[in-house]
């Protein structure tokens, strides 16, 4: 697996590939069984799969937020060398933003609600970098999970306006054994509230099958401790987001 830490680099190893089709897995690290699936997905479609490993300052609107994203950086290489990805791009902040951000991508909808509502500029940072990693690397196919279903579409929006090349992907959502959406966040919840963690899925997925609101989805959700972000139905999912202890956690159902 090459390891490559410039954008400099990264263009020359762009340029040298071979014939055959290119997937890219787009991550910010802290890799788990679900990331594993997106590049297990790369490479039963692509010739070759590359993978980046990007804690992206520009998406994080909460610079406590920033600094306790976990950064198993040795561990990180382990689960990728033993996947058999190809490639990891590892690139610093200081190149991918050479103008200190000021050219950025902004949407003026989606971003603006749901996860977007609560974290002012999220979206708007997720999207100016999966350009610019998407320009680096021109993947035939780049891979987004719906666990962030609302990334997915915005990324998605995002290759259409700008006619990129690159096919976008979806990917399942991946869970644990007990229905806690996996995530790198996870390993930031105590032991207490890996315990309630599961209880999130369980009561929105109830609230589903029960045909409630997402009002009485969102009190369920408070009864039992959570503390509520939203609870929002798009697309025919239920979406919802909600704060055990400091961490945030995403889910969605059909
Ligand atoms: P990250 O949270 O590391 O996720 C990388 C990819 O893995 C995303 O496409 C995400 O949807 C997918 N993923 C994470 N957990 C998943 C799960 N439980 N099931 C299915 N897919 C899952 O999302 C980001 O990084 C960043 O915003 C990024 C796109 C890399 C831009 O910085």
């Amino acid at each position: 697996m090459k390891v490559v830490e410039s954008v400099a680099d990264l263009a020359a190893e762009r340029q040298a590939r071979g014939a055959g089709e290119t997937g890219f897995v787009p991550t910010m690290g802290a890799l788990h069984e679900a990331h594993v699936s997106l590049i297990r997905r790369s490479q039963a479609e692509n010739a070759r799969t590359w993978v980046s490993i990007f804690v992206n300052p520009a998406q994080f609107n909460d610079p406590g937020d920033l600094a306790s994203y976990p950064r198993p950086l040795e561990e990180d290489l382990e689960i990728l060398r033993a996947a058999g990805c190809d490639l990891v791009f590892m690139p610093r902040a200081r190149e991918i933003y050479p103008d200190g951000y000021r050219y950025r991508v902004i949407e003026n909808n989606l971003s603006l609600q749901f996860c977007g509502a609560g974290r002012p500029g999220h979206f708007d940072g997720v999207l100016t970098v999966v350009l610019k990693l998407l320009l680096l690397v021109r993947p035939d196919r780049a891979y987004f999970g719906e666990k962030d279903y609302q990334q997915l579409r915005l990324v998605e929006g995002l290759a259409e306006t700008f006619f990129l090349e690159t096919k976008i992907v979806r990917s399942p959502l991946v869970r644990e054994p007990d229905g806690l959406a996996m995530s790198s966040r996870n390993r930031l919840l105590s032991a207490a509230e890996r315990k309630r963690a599961p209880g999130f899925h369980r009561l929105l997925e109830r609230s589903v099958e029960k045909l409630q609101s997402t009002a009485e989805a969102a009190d369920e959700l408070k009864r039992e401790g959570f503390d509520v972000e939203y609870v929002a139905d798009y697309e025919g999912r239920r979406l919802a987001a909600v704060r055990l202890g400091k961490v945030r956690l995403i889910d969605n159902v059909e």
